[in-house]
């Protein structure tokens, strides 16, 4: 793998080396139960406690109000699932956006089989939800217990929401907001004093952290239900055996990234709109979406090309030694089977053909000029098979 150029870093991006060697720091002291009363037990903890603190800082956040879970999905699901089990009798309400993620989009299809509602917001061409629809929604549902859930940032295409005024909204109208921030935690400014939401979802993965731990950030009295039953780690939101040395594997990752935002976000911009242009100029008919979004993700870019062959343009990627992808990497790997793109009403051709690349902190300048090369060479091979 050390020769590719691996520009899929929103599908995970791989273990940076400082994480790596924080965790490799604390084998030893962390790698105990931190649930045991024994000396390595209480070191686990304490280890386990200060990657906490470390995590509820990113966010301006309490300490006891970040809860360790198995990742963004189990986050989601604790959300949506916790909070409307918590309320079956008072008939919940859910409202989400079409753009999000299936793990709360599945977590909230669920709710509405044990017996919750579901609203889910349009978004324009550019994945943007409108303010004013999610007003008008709430506005009917007044009196009822309302969670709102809107990702910060998509992971096909990466438009940002407007969650600070989408969250006030929901405050005005007695509703309680959660967003899957999984996308953007540590990229973007998601302090409490900016957007005060209820609940927050983030993944160590995302951010060259751990695969497997993600957490959970919960306003106290939120109230929800659990959906794992155990013992009471994690104070019963997500029971079982605690990870320390994977907590302290987040707590750095997030520390980098919010340490470096200043100088990587210039970076990537450059880089993103720098190959959107390329494209523009050298690929004839290329659609760059949620491009007239207020605002995107810094590094993230998703194409469209019409007329060309989605798998043959793939395998010839990765032939020449690019990692890209064709949206979320848990789609079926074709546009029209993308519920994101759909929703936002593009790519329901068949040969309608899509492109993600997504950067990390180690992504070059370099890097994306050769990946940008690869696309281009790619299209064309692509459509030629398309045209016969
Ligand atoms: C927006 C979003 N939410 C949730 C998830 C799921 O996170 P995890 O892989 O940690 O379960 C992902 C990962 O693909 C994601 O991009």
């Amino acid at each position: 793998m050390e020769s590719m150029i691996y520009l899929d870093h929103a599908a995970s991006s791989p273990l940076r080396p400082e994480v790596w060697q924080a965790m490799a720091e604390v084998v030893g002291t962390a790698d105990f139960n931190a649930a045991s009363m024994h000396a390595c037990g209480r070191g686990a903890q304490e280890i386990l406690e200060r990657a906490r603190s470390d995590i509820a800082e990113a966010v301006g956040a309490a300490r006891g109000e970040v809860f360790f879970t198995a990742g963004g999905t189990a986050s989601d699901n604790v959300a949506i699932l916790g909070f409307a089990r918590r309320r079956l009798a008072e008939k919940p309400l859910l409202v989400t956006a079409a753009i999000e993620h299936k793990a709360v989009l599945e977590a909230a299809r669920q709710a509405t089989r044990e017996g919750a509602d579901l609203e889910v917001l349009p978004v324009d061409e550019h994945g943007q939800v409108e303010p004013a629809s999610l007003d008008a929604i709430l506005e009917s549902a007044a009196g009822r217990p309302t969670l709102v859930s809107i990702m910060w940032a998509n992971n096909e295409v990466g438009t940002i929401q407007a969650i600070p005024e989408l969250v006030e909204i929901a405050h005005r109208r007695g509703a309680l907001f959660h967003s899957d921030a999984v996308q953007g935690f540590g990229k973007l400014d998601m302090r409490r004093d900016t957007a005060p939401v209820d609940m927050l979802t983030a993944t160590a993965h995302k951010l060259g952290g751990p695969v497997g731990i993600g957490v959970l950030v919960c306003r106290r009295g939120t109230g929800l239900e659990p959906l794992v039953f155990g013992g009471t780690q994690e104070r019963g939101v997500w029971p079982g055996t605690q990870n320390p040395v994977g907590a302290v594997g987040f707590a750095r990752a997030v520390q980098l990234c919010v340490a470096e935002r200043t100088s990587h976000i210039p970076h990537f911009v450059a880089m993103r709109d720098s190959l959107a242009a390329r494209f523009l100029e050298e690929i004839p008919g290329l659609v760059i979406h949620a491009g007239g979004a207020a605002q995107r993700l810094p590094n993230l870019l998703s194409v469209g090309i019409p007329a060309c062959d989605q798998a043959t343009l793939l395998v010839a990627l990765d032939m020449a030694g690019v990692a890209v992808s064709s949206g979320s990497a848990c789609s079926s790997g074709t546009a029209s089977g993308s519920h994101v793109l759909n929703a936002m009403g593009i790519g329901n051709e068949e040969d309608y053909s899509v492109v993600r690349l997504s950067f990390g902190p180690s992504t070059s300048d370099e890097e994306v000029r050769i990946a940008g090369d690869a696309v281009i060479s790619a299209v064309a091979s692509a459509r030629t098979a398309f045209a016969n």
